[in-house]
């Protein structure tokens, strides 16, 4: 294998300043579109497309598709499925194809869609993610979906214990791989802890979904990998 490089961008407004199209390109929202992904791939969900923008939405639930739609945390009125890994969870959507729209999450994987290969990266797979990103001779770059264009802390967090987990492996590029791994080392035994004042922890505890924090920090619930085939997310095999 060739001396690989690992780099982290952590916000979708420093996207341009970091090599992707020769990369694999880990996005991760871990609150919640990446681990909503994970969960859906782990429960048997067919493909998962990503649309930017709630009208390309529209017009995929008008296609017939089973549409999940989020702006700020809460579900858009109209669409039948949130972005609660839990509503992924239902055994009705096995063998499905659903469409999805998130604030940030969507648009990050979009961003990413010229990338060599792109995947879904959450708490909840991060060593099965881990165990496959050593095996593969590329440079990685995990991208962090953030908040609007903000850097957010639960992002950064899973990119530095990724980062932490490829340290023998790959070569760390720009100084955000050291200190997104120097910030998980700090507080990696108490992760909910560490996020109760966080932006979005705050936000989703005013709208009442608070069990979805715990579980999308937690680690290693599922195997499952997804990665963009033809502008659809489905298991990687
Ligand atoms: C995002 O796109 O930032 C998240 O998925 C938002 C959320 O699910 O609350």
């Amino acid at each position: 294998m060739h001396n690989r490089k690992l780099d982290v961008c952590l916000s979708p407004e420093l996207f341009h300043l970091y090599d992707h199209k020769d990369r694999v390109v880990i996005v991760t929202d871990i609150l919640r579109a990446t681990s909503c992904m994970t969960t859906a791939m782990a429960y048997g969900v067919n493909s998962i497309t990503p649309v930017a923008t709630v009208e390309e939405c529209i017009e995929l639930q008008n296609s017939g598709m089973i549409c999940a739609a989020e702006r700020g945390g809460e579900k858009v009125e109209g669409f039948e499925l949130d972005n609660s890994p839990y509503s992924y969870m239902n055994p009705d959507l096995r063998g499905q194809d659903i469409g999805v729209t998130t604030t940030n999450g969507t648009m990050a994987i979009t961003k990413s869609a010229d990338a060599l290969q792109v995947l879904a990266g959450s708490f909840l797979n991060i060593s099965a993610l881990a165990d496959y990103l050593k095996t593969v001779d590329s440079d990685l770059l995990i991208f962090c979906a953030g908040w609007k264009g903000k850097f957010n802390l639960e992002d950064t967090l899973f990119a530095g214990a990724l980062a932490n987990m490829l340290s023998d492996s790959h070569e760390a590029e720009c100084d955000a791989v050291l200190a997104s791994g120097m910030l998980y080392d700090q507080v990696k035994d108490d992760l909910q802890n560490a996020l109760k004042d966080s932006s979005h922890v705050q936000r989703l505890k005013r709208l009442n979904i608070d069990k979805d924090i715990a579980f999308c920090l937690t680690r290693d619930e599922y195997q499952a990998i997804p990665v963009l085939k033809d502008g659809k997310l489905v298991l990687l095999k």
